[in-house]
């Protein structure tokens, strides 16, 4: 049975400029250290030449259920064995005790609100040689809170003159520490220019994805999004989009989009951890449909938020529960 209680929208605590507290702690190598502790060399290698790949990972916290529920963790740590593995670094735990450990790291202190978890593997080996090997790794996981990364009620985003990274150059499945140098100046020049968020390109002119979030349009009803070979991430939000909108039998193709078509487009929005889900209503001041957020969209986004807060009976499978307490529908 369907529970009946309006999904709080949105994450609750600081704003993602904020700097971190490092009153909490971090699992470093296996060890719960202090996070004012966790600290590299600054001849660390991955510090010097992008050489890390990282997680960011959301749990939610739900008063009614007391209960923190961590959203995809497994299918995060997949993923960050994968992009491990790109950079030749040798995770020391596979997925799931990565997972269990994190579960572990949230109970030890206690979160009770809604938190972001980034594990980050770096080469740290003090090394000036450019390469992948052999160079030691630090592997980390600290957690902070955070609040929404963008606003929710609508976005103004500017196609910027930065183009996505290829594949063959840096790729974007992998989410490198490197890598975000491009995404930094996309945003860079975005906020400078007024605007939100920035959408990048990919080098054949199709739509790639905004600078930290995969992208939807609507247009007569089908909703689309570039393909994972579009210069993407591959989006653990985004996935969750498609599986949402099987569920409610909006039609939807994975395929190339052209620049014009978010101009054309009745509908657009942004997913990913870190930004949610998350309208935009122009694109390089140009209203997208009437200027207001879509009904598809507010659809997924109100889904979306009622499932990570535990409040879709049929989601339960996309939450790790922290306390384990009886979190199933009544
Ligand atoms: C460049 C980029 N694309 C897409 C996403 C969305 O991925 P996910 O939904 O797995 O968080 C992110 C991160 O959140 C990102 O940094």
């Amino acid at each position: 049975m369907e529970r009946t209680e309006p999904a709080q929208a949105g994450a609750q605590g600081p704003a993602p400029e904020a700097e971190i507290d490092e009153r909490g702690w971090a699992l470093v190598d296996g060890q719960v250290i202090p996070l004012a502790e966790a600290s590299v060399s600054v001849a660390a290698h991955g510090l010097n030449y992008g050489t890390g790949c990282f997680e960011g990972i959301r749990g939610y916290w739900q008063e009614q259920h007391q209960e923190l529920y961590v959203l995809r963790l497994l299918e995060h740590y997949e993923r960050f064995a994968r992009s491990a593995a790109l950079l030749r670094i040798e995770l020391p735990a596979d997925p799931e005790q990565m997972a269990r450990s994190t579960c572990d790291l949230l109970k030890g202190q206690n979160v009770r609100q809604d938190v972001y978890i980034r594990p980050l593997a770096l080469k740290v080996s003090r090394s000036i040689k450019v390469g992948l090997r052999p160079l030691r790794p630090l592997v980390a996981v600290y957690t902070t809170p955070l609040g929404d990364y963008l606003p929710l009620d609508g976005l103004a985003v500017q196609v910027s003159s930065w183009r996505r990274i290829p594949d063959n150059a840096i790729p974007s499945r992998a989410k490198t520490t490197g890598s975000y140098v491009n995404a930094s100046l996309a945003l860079d020049q975005a906020k400078s220019d007024g605007y939100d968020d920035a959408i990048l390109l990919d080098q054949g002119g199709h739509v790639a994805e905004a600078s930290a979030a995969n992208l939807f349009i609507v247009r007569s009803g089908t909703l689309i999004t570039p393909p994972v070979t579009a210069d993407i991430l591959e989006g653990i939000t985004r996935q969750m989009m498609l599986e949402l909108a099987d569920q409610f039998a909006i039609p939807c193709l994975e395929r190339e989009v052209d620049r014009t078509e978010l101009y054309m487009a009745d509908e657009l929005f942004l997913t990913g951890t870190g930004v949610q889900v998350a309208p935009v209503t122009s694109v390089d001041r140009r209203p997208v449909a009437d200027g207001q957020v879509g009904p598809i969209t507010r659809r997924l986004q109100e889904q979306f938020f009622k499932a990570v807060r535990g409040l879709d009976p049929t989601r339960l499978g996309w939450l790790t529960p922290i306390y384990d307490q009886a979190h199933t529908s009544t």
